[in-house]
């Protein structure tokens, strides 16, 4: 025994490592047949799975420039994480950007800003940025309600993001005023933190299903009826990362806690279809929403990404003849994002955000409904210049996810189909979340929401107005060609908005339909 011992100690380290190297190479030859490259360039070859996973790493760290990467580059990232943190979020000398490139915006400063009195709302709260619509105010639901914040929270089911992350949001919107959209998950205890609330389902009706998972109307009232922070209810057509693409829980998801709040059983796969049961074309959609809003007095809308017109052309016509129908529509962008779609549908089902809202905004524009129904956008709109631009297209509100995400902790890993998200936002793992602070984390949330009306309101006071609404599409420009380096929206999108009826900034900090916390005030 000792003979063997002091001749393996005998054994210098470089002679240890020909033989682990010599060992992996035996490997790679003889004993696997999964890889290619690494049986034709043994050893050397594993330096190319390893370069292939921390590539993404590596360059977003060392290589990419500061506006290069996507979804979010380096500059966007970075102005969300400062402004979470109430930190310096200005850049220094100027901009970076090539402000002749493709697509980019102008907004149209006026020649002296808008000025605000001593006792103007934003006098006192340099953030107070309500919507300037009441939804559902239209087809006089009877708990209309006024989102207190331009910018909230987007769909984002329990399941597909962390419960620390889910809780911290929600505390997060109740310190900003903002609303928090449930995803279709259901109503988890962390959407139950003081927030408001948009309950949203799809064709899963999670947490409103009854055991052969259709809609159960019974069970929606009662959630609402047990629930009053919950203020308005969404009904997801589709999402602009994967329309019309249905998707499986697998049943290895599905905990205890899961099953009980999404109304399925644990450990058995559970169905999305790419359709609703509850309804199966326009008609039978517009009775649907009408007889949910019979039923909880809430305002109720749809969520979905645009590509053709014909269904939204027969919806038009049904509101108008009928005179109801949604109280607001959420257009998400085909750039949205998601906790995990196939890349072909992610990067080409859908219009973009700009094409798709115009589309559609015209349509019911011509049908004389621009003005009842609350439009939202989301799809990368939680910057203040293009926010700008939405508002001046025509919506009234915005809804963030990713950008929330990241206001949280999220690193923009990409992985979020995985499981092993890096911040703990978007995983089920008990140790990757335990490092989430919930309370540092809401008021990041809130931070980077009212650093965000705080610059949209100075914005919009730049350009001669009191509220965002008050933008049109000819206070925009857009950069188009070569040829004809910029036209104002309207130009370019072939429309001009119908103004938002809007009196002032102290009317909408009076309505009794406000929600977040100014409602105790009014009160
Ligand atoms: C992790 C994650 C989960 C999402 N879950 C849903 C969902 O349950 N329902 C839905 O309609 N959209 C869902 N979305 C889409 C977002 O609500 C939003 O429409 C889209 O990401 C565009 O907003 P953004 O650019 O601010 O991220 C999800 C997005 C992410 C990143």
């Amino acid at each position: 025994m000792n003979t063997f011992l002091d001749f393996i100690s005998s054994i210098s380290w470089w002679m240890w490592m020909l033989i682990v190297l010599a060992l992996v190479a035996i490997r790679d030859i003889f004993l696997q047949r999964k890889h290619t490259i690494s049986h034709n360039f043994p050893v050397i070859g594993h330096f190319r799975y390893i370069l292939e996973r921390i590539g993404p790493e590596l360059r977003q760290y060392l290589v990419a420039n500061n506006r290069e990467e996507l979804p979010f580059n380096r500059i966007e990232r970075g102005w969300i994480y400062a402004s979470a943190k109430k930190e310096n979020n200005y850049e220094g000398f100027g901009t970076d950007r090539d402000i002749y490139s493709h697509h980019h915006i102008f907004i149209n400063n006026a020649m002296m800003p808008y000025k605000i009195e001593k006792d103007h709302p934003n006098a006192v709260d340099k953030t107070f940025l309500p919507c300037a619509k009441v939804i559902g105010a239209y087809n006089k639901r009877k708990k209309p309600f006024r989102p207190a914040s331009v910018i909230n929270v987007s769909a984002m089911s329990f399941g597909s993001l962390s419960a620390k992350a889910v809780e911290s949001l929600n505390k997060g919107v109740h310190i900003a005023g903002a609303y928090h959209n449930t995803g279709e998950g259901g109503l988890s205890p962390y959407h139950c933190n003081g927030g408001d609330v948009m309950f949203h389902f799809g064709t899963g009706y999670f947490g409103v299903r009854d055991s052969d998972g259709n809609f159960s109307m019974e069970k929606l009232v009662q959630l609402v009826n047990d629930n009053p922070h919950v203020k308005a209810i969404e009904i997801k057509l589709s999402q602009g990362a994967k329309p019309g693409k249905g998707g499986v829980l697998p049943g290895a998801k599905i905990t205890e806690e899961i099953a009980r709040i999404r109304h399925v059983e644990v450990g058995k796969d559970v169905l999305s279809p790419p359709n609703h049961s509850a309804f199966s074309n326009v008609p039978e959609m517009v009775d649907f929403i009408e007889a949910i809003a019979e039923a909880t007095g809430l305002p109720v809308g749809i969520k979905a990404a645009i590509g053709k017109l014909d269904q939204w052309e027969e919806l038009a016509d049904i509101m108008k003849t009928k005179g109801h129908g949604p109280d607001f529509i959420t257009v998400d962008g085909g750039e949205g994002g998601t906790g995990a779609a196939p890349p072909s549908f992610a990067d080409h089902v859908s219009l973009p955000w700009v094409y798709g809202f115009s589309d559609l905004y015209k349509l019911f524009q011509r049908k004389g409904l621009s003005e009842r129904i609350v439009f939202i956008g989301s799809g990368k709109l939680g910057f203040p210049a293009k926010a700008a631009m939405a508002f001046a297209m025509g919506v009234d509100c915005i809804n963030v996810a990713r950008e929330a995400m990241m206001s949280i902790g999220c690193i923009q890993a990409q992985i979020c189909h995985t499981n092993h998200c890096p911040s703990g936002v978007a995983t089920q793992s008990k140790w990757l979340q335990s490092g989430i602070d919930v309370t540092l984390k809401s008021h990041r949330l809130a931070q980077y929401f009212k650093t965000f009306r705080k610059e949209f309101i100075e914005i919009t006071h730049s350009a001669g107005y009191e509220h965002p609404c008050q933008f049109k599409m000819s206070d925009i420009d857009v950069n188009v060609d070569d040829h004809n380096l910029s036209k104002e929206l309207d130009l370019t999108y072939h429309y001009e908005k119908t103004p938002v009826p809007f009196k002032s900034m102290q009317d909408l900090k009076d309505c009794i339909y406000l929600g977040g916390q100014y409602k105790n005030q009014n009160t």
